[in-house]
């Protein structure tokens, strides 16, 4: 039987982060995780600094559509969510963050709430994903 697997494109809108952050809380809800457990939050915060970073620095001006590709899947006990973006130029790097009030603290979230994320560059642009495990010390409150 196939594990579970999600997929949905967006808009390059910030609206999307929102919905796409829904669409895995109801994922993970659909596999058991509740939306109020701690794995989600941590899970659905990665969702939402990844789609932000792909509706901001993936978005490729003049165009319109739906090119954000997000998708989450249970493998075992492991979730994996990837976010894929157009934007050829450009690649995520993990930051020094830019002082009081500025940015570049994101990445730093995906990497702390996650076991591990990467990059993949495509023909057009790049897919930035992450991994979790369930169960593994941090799926309490
Ligand atoms: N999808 C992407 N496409 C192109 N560049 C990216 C992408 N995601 C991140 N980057 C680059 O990596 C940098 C670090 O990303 P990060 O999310 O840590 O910080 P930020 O987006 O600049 O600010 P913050 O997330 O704190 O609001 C970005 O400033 C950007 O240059
Ligand atoms: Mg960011």
């Amino acid at each position: 039987m196939p594990e579970p697997f999600a997929r949905c494109q967006y808009p390059t809108t910030p609206r999307s982060v929102a919905r796409a952050r829904a669409d895995s809380l109801a994922f993970l809800s659909s596999c058991g995780i509740g939306r109020e457990t701690g794995f989600a939050s941590d899970l659905a915060l990665v969702v939402s600094e990844l789609m932000t970073n792909a509706v901001t620095h993936g978005r490729v001006p003049g165009t319109s559509g739906r090119q954000i590709g997000m998708s989450i899947e249970k493998a075992g006990n492991v979730y994996r969510i990837e976010v894929r973006d157009t934007q050829r130029n450009g690649m995520p790097v993990l930051g020094e963050p830019n002082g009081l009030g500025g940015g570049g603290r994101g990445l730093l979230l995906v990497e702390s709430l996650s076991d591990k994320w990467g990059v993949r560059p495509e023909g057009a642009g790049k897919t930035v994903w992450a991994e979790k495990e369930f169960g593994a010390g941090n799926d309490c409150k």
